[in-house]
């Protein structure tokens, strides 16, 4: 039936659309409504299937992280993935052992025909030196998706985004797409640190969604240290103080979502117990009144 519709007759589709059928989510809908795709297009549906994606483009986002442009199978593909969700990365090494590793995309989860990563290169790694080797026209598999937090629009007034290095990938993902949801009027207000301002990324992606959305999305910068006298933001660590003062105070109404290397995580919420146990919430965020509920680590 969906085939079917022309583009005019599409438009009144989401009000005349039983309850089966919208239980099926066989569909998307676009800015304008109108439906664009099904169940078919969707590329990480989780069915446990290894999917080779080419690489179409690799840019330098700073001196230790690159860009990764990954193409989907069709032009008119789509992630499939909801808010907010990682996939998986695989390589098998020359001697037949494989490495898995989670990544988040940055670009928007429903664009078409393909995926973006922004992924930092460790030396001693065993993924990233690969990754760092790929040429374009490289194919890595992904599965998926990971779902990390299901995101619901507006099911707070504010959120906290508390970031460090390449940490801003999830946190990235959530400010994005709520920040461009006509119909979630959640506050988004990120709080990123780095080492230098050469070590920030995304920061143009980031600039130009507070510079189109500044009622809802807010960034401020935060570094070790910093020679460029133009940098704006805070110089020295995310702290007490400055949380007390700037982000919305604990209550149910509000969310923390953290994610960094494990000191930056030790220090404002405590470590992840696991890979899906949350652990105990301890560090600033708990003595600045903040419960296990309501602080996410990514
Ligand atoms: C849900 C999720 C999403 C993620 N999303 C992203 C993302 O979007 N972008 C991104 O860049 N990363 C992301 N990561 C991290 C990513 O999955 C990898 O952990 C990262 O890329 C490092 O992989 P690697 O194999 O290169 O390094 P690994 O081999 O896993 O090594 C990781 C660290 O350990 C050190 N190390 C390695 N071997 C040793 C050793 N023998 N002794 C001591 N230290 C050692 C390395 O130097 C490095 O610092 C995500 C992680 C999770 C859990
Ligand atoms: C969904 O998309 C596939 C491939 O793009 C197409 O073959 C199929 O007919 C579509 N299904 C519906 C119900 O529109
Ligand atoms: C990648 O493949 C496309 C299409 O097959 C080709 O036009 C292009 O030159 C290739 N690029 C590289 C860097 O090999
Ligand atoms: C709150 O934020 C402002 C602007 O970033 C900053 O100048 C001020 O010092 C912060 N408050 C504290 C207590 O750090």
């Amino acid at each position: 039936m969906l085939g079917r519709l022309t583009r005019q007759q599409t438009k009144f589709v989401p009000i005349a659309l039983g309850a089966a059928a919208v239980a099926a989510t066989a569909f998307y809908l676009n800015k304008k409504n109108f439906i664009i795709k099904n169940d078919s297009k969707k590329v990480f549906v989780g069915d446990n299937q290894w999917i080779d994606l080419s690489i179409e483009k690799i840019i330098d986002e700073s001196h230790d992280t690159k860009k990764f442009i990954f193409k989907l199978p069709t032009e008119d593909s789509v992630s499939g993935l909801t808010l907010a969700s990682a996939v998986l990365a695989k390589f098998v090494t020359p001697k037949g052992s494989n490495v898995i590793r989670p990544y988040t995309p940055v670009s928007d989860l429903n664009e078409k025909g393909v995926i973006e990563f922004v992924i930092k290169h460790y030396d001693t790694g065993k993924m990233t030196p690969h990754l760092f080797s790929l040429k374009p026209n490289d194919t890595v598999s992904f599965k998926g998706p990971i779902k990390k937090w299901q995101w619901q629009p507006n099911s707070f007034d504010s959120i906290t985004l508390l970031g460090a290095g390449s940490g801003i990938t999830p946190l990235y993902q959530l400010a994005h797409h709520i920040a461009q949801n006509p119909n979630d009027n959640t506050k988004v207000k990120l709080l990123y640190g780095n080492k230098t301002p050469q070590d920030i990324l995304l920061k143009k992606e980031l600039d130009s969604l507070h510079e189109k959305y500044p009622q809802k999305f807010e960034v401020v910068y935060f570094v070790d240290k910093s020679d460029n006298k133009d940098f704006k933001g805070q110089i020295g660590y995310i702290t007490k103080d400055y949380l007390q003062s700037n982000i919305s105070k604990a209550n149910e109404k509000t969310q923390v979502f953290v994610c960094g290397p494990p000191p930056f995580m030790k220090v404002n919420s405590g470590e992840k117990a696991g890979p899906t146990d949350q652990g105990e919430l301890t560090g600033t965020l708990k003595e600045l009144g903040f419960t296990k509920e309501q602080v996410f680590k990514f």
